[in-house]
């Protein structure tokens, strides 16, 4: 069983998929979905129960089933087993679903037709993942370069700029980068993709380009910021470690001989300088204005830039607990990995909180993570584009050149439903597996802690702010059982 969950109308609707080889018998909730996997029949729960979904499309390609509760929003895709919006039918992703959808149904005697048995992306071929092998500068990866599902063909460009563009220079990173596309290629399912066009998805929100009162910002500004703090923490991308002893030189060191396109073999360090503070001199002369109801149930913290050189890849993680994080994209190329916090997802991912990511899991996650979104954002397109990931959401990034992005961590009334999902999986991840863990150590232990009473310290100032009564209820009932967890805290882990 799967869940998934998109919001409709400001409220958040959450739904399971669910496949078996029988029809369904038992309750559902309006828009659960049910595969039966020996008869390929898709089943959709309404008001009057379960029905065999309506397969039938209108004249423009558009699937005739609507979602119960969201109606004429929400279509049902059975191949994506999903609910998508009206917005995705008019992009070519719609499109192109529908095209293989027709393609199929072509192909497949009506009789035997069902959904394809499993909505995971094929396995990688060995040869993609061998990417420890060879020290030469010349790409020494193989494997797929073509898309499994047609819908998924955009990402073949994605390789092609990734293996002859910057991140080519930097060795260990070029055949990480591949080995990650290659896994985005095999997946056998179309993987949505987002862009400018996409007010809302089970990931983020967008709200188009910021709205902002000061300058633009600026190569200029980005350094003035990291010269005026002198406890930026720069991470290796190679080790994906913080490192100590580095300094704004280094980076700048770093970043000079890779836009003169010196190779970067496996001596060096490919820095990343992630939450540079925003000074006066620096970002926050730009002025922007976050899109959402300061002081009205909504807590914005401060302005950072998180700058990365060519070939920097994060793994998959979450930004802080129950924190939504808004972005501002300004500089260069990357491409964005999105999961939703779902319990399923939130639960596959909880090791990350205590454990440096490596290639191999992050793989693994690609293949496992449900609901993958992507988004690809450039300079020329995208400049100045502003998007939040709701409370917890899983990303990971590639720059293809050098990048940069502004992020404000947001506790705001308008995430509760995914922030409900949150702590509810932060009780059950404390109780039944932190708390009992005595492999994590110590320091671990106590990061994850202060992550979690930082999250219910910020969700309180928001509760202290006025706004809707039956939300504030809502938000207090959340906050009492997580001062409960908080008093079942081992002693230990504040030591
Ligand atoms: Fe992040």
């Amino acid at each position: 069983m799967t869940y998934g969950s998109f919001t409709f109308a400001g409220k958040c609707v959450p739904y399971e998929v669910i496949e078996s080889g029988n029809d369904p018998t038992g309750i559902g909730r309006l828009g659960d979905l049910h595969f039966n996997t020996v008869t390929g029949v898709p089943w959709v729960f309404t008001s009057i129960g379960w029905t065999t979904a309506d397969l039938r499309r209108s004249a423009n390609g558009m699937p005739k089933q609507t979602h119960p509760v969201a109606l004429g929003d929400r279509r049902f895709s059975v191949i994506l087993k999903d609910w998508k919006s009206r917005n995705f039918w008019y992009t070519d992703n719609g499109r192109e679903e529908v095209e293989s959808w027709m393609r199929m149904q072509a192909a497949i005697p009506v009789a035997a037709t069902g959904v394809p048995s499993g909505s995971l992306p094929t396995a990688i071929p060995a040869a993609a993942l061998n990417v420890q092998s060879g020290s030469s500068p010349v790409p020494s990866w193989s494997g797929p370069s073509v898309a499994a599902h047609p819908s998924n063909s955009w990402i073949v460009n994605l390789l092609q700029e990734w293996t002859t563009g910057p991140p080519a220079l930097v060795e260990i990173q070029l055949q990480r980068g591949v080995a990650i596309l290659q896994a985005l290629l095999a997946f056998n399912t179309p993987i949505t993709r987002l862009d400018s066009s996409t007010s809302t998805s089970a990931t983020c929100e967008s709200f188009g380009i910021a709205r902002r009162r000061g300058c633009p910002p600026t190569q200029l500004l980005a350094i003035n910021d990291l010269l005026a703090e002198p406890d930026i923490t720069y991470s290796d991308s190679f080790s994906n470690m913080v490192e100590d002893d580095v300094s704004a030189a280094d980076f700048w060191n770093v970043q000079s001989l890779l836009s003169n396109r010196t190779p970067l073999d496996r001596s060096g360090r490919l820095l990343a300088a992630f939450d540079i503070p925003a000074t006066e001199a620096g970002m926050l002369s730009c002025r922007y204005d976050p899109p959402f109801n300061i002081g009205k149930g909504s807590v914005v913290s401060s302005l950072t830039n998180a700058w990365t050189l060519p070939g920097a890849i994060t793994h998959p993680h979450v930004d802080g607990i129950a924190c939504a994080m808004h972005m501002i994209h300004w500089r260069g190329k990357k491409l964005w990995l999105l999961w939703p916090a779902t319990p399923f997802n939130l639960k596959l991912i909880e090791h990350t909180m205590t454990t440096s990511s490596h290639l191999d899991t992050t793989l693994d996650l690609i293949r496992w993570l449900e609901g993958l979104e992507l988004l690809f954002l450039t300079q020329e397109e995208y400049f100045e584009y502003s998007f939040c990931l709701r409370p917890n959401t899983i990303h990971c990034c590639l720059s293809f050149t050098e990048s940069c992005h502004l992020g404000m961590p947001v506790r705001d009334i308008r995430y509760l439903d995914e922030m409900e999902v949150v702590m509810d999986w932060v009780d059950d991840w404390f109780r039944n597996r932190l708390f009992p863990n005595t492999v994590i150590c110590k320091k671990e232990h106590r990061q994850v802690v202060e992550k979690f009473l930082d999250a219910v310290k910020r969700w309180h100032e928001v509760k202290r702010q006025p706004f809707d009564k039956v939300l504030k209820a809502r938000l207090g009932k959340v906050l009492d059982d997580a001062t409960l967890l908080i008093d079942n805290v081992p002693v230990s882990f504040f030591a």
